[in-house]
């Protein structure tokens, strides 16, 4: 059963940016957008690229490596690599997103 697993401090993650922690097995992206907290599995769906590395636009994350844009607050694929790409290594997918719950300055990914 999924349960909700410390994951950081509100101040590790400031406003408008990214960062990635490990808690067991998952590597978790967490962004703060205006003070709200989003969590996305942190390694790219499609082959494997760090999002951290990765540009933070408005409410998409695009990966470093083909460029997909998942939204942050869902994980909804927006746009994928491009046909020539894809042709070659598979579409990319929805990325996982996490539940989040932040209390008294720490915030929890359910996992
Ligand atoms: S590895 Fe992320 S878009 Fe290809």
């Amino acid at each position: 059963m999924a349960e909700y697993t410390e994951l950081c401090s509100t101040e590790d993650v400031p406003e408008g940016e990214m960062r990635s922690f490990t808690t067991g097995n998952n590597e978790i992206l967490v962004v703060n957008l205006k003070g709200e907290f989003y969590a996305l599995d942190a390694i790219c769906n499609h082959m494997g690229g760090k999002l951290v590395k990765g540009r933070l636009k408005d409410n998409l994350v695009i990966c470093p490596v083909h460029r997909c844009r998942y939204d942050v607050t869902s994980g909804k694929v927006k746009r994928g690599a491009g046909f020539l790409v894809e042709s070659f290594s598979g579409k990319c997918g929805d990325q996982k997103a996490y539940e989040v719950k932040v209390e008294d300055g720490k915030v929890y990914v359910k996992i």
